[in-house]
């Protein structure tokens, strides 16, 4: 495992490629209302890095081992999919929920964050969902200084999460970003306190637990991307990058129109 430590060079073009990635979701928030279909979505993304902000959008094409090429801009997982939906006709409707994951590269340094979305009105059950993922996140950003351990980000999740009555999904985590979209280490979302590596000034990764409904067990749909809870109870993400600072951490991913800090 190799762990790269940024310089204030590489931390400065960090944050500009995380305020980036987050004005993606800015701008798109509008758009996502009943009737509108991912691919709509996706489109108006591709068009808004590309022309507008002149990112490349990440996703299109990454192909990690044993995957196929991914042939969309952003990620739409709707519902029951925890993570990697690929946009396609599927039309929001009321009630919904959706996970918009945008990653941006620019001038070589990506950005990664993550937002759920309520379509119209959302179910009671739906918007708790949403609302303690997002609250778990946080709480794993809070873990977040020199000398703490990697572990304690993925404990103090899972046990947020388990405590509202959620399970944790195991098999994707966060990931140390740079130059790379997927660097070490990867960031459990859940684990014991004071176990795996200590943090260091410099380290940059994200946290975006997926947190689902009913039990954690997911599948993989036949296109070779989409991630759904094997049981159809729904699911929720939220996700930051992150960088661990002398005194504790800085959110990169930030911009005007994104959700503040919860008071935990
Ligand atoms: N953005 C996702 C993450 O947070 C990765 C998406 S890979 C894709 O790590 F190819 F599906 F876009
Ligand atoms: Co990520
Ligand atoms: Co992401």
């Amino acid at each position: 495992m190799k762990i790269h430590i940024k310089n204030t060079q590489e931390i400065a073009a960090m944050r500009v490629a995380g305020r980036l990635a987050s004005e993606v979701l800015d701008f798109i928030t509008p758009y996502v209302k009943p009737g509108v279909t991912t691919e709509e979505l996706d489109r108006l993304c591709h068009d808004y890095m590309v022309n507008i902000q002149q990112t490349i959008p990440a996703p299109l094409n990454y192909c990690p081992p044993g995957y196929t090429p991914y042939p969309k801009s952003i990620c739409t997982s709707v519902n029951h999919q925890v993570c990697h939906g690929i946009p396609g006709s599927k039309t929001l409707k009321n009630g919904d929920i959706v996970n918009l994951d945008i990653t941006v590269i620019k001038d070589g340094f990506h950005g990664d964050t993550s937002r759920m979305f309520v379509v119209g009105e959302g179910s009671k059950q739906a918007t708790r969902l949403c609302q303690i993922t997002f609250e778990s996140m946080w709480i794993g950003i809070e873990q977040v200084k020199p000398e703490a351990f990697l572990g304690d980000i993925g404990f103090a999740i899972q046990s947020y999460a388990e405590n509202a009555g959620y399970s944790v999904v195991r098999e994707f985590c966060g990931h140390g970003i740079g130059k790379e979209f997927h660097e070490d280490p990867q960031v459990l979302h859940y684990g014991r306190k004071g176990t795996g590596i200590k943090l260091r000034p410099g380290m940059i990764f994200t946290i975006e637990p997926m947190i689902n409904a009913g039990k954690k067990e997911i599948r993989q749909l036949a296109d070779g991307w989409t991630i759904v809870t094997a049981d159809h109870s729904l699911s929720a993400q939220w996700e930051h990058t992150v960088l661990v600072t002398e005194t504790g951490y800085e959110v990169l991913t930030q911009s005007e129109g994104c959700p503040s800090r919860p008071t935990l």
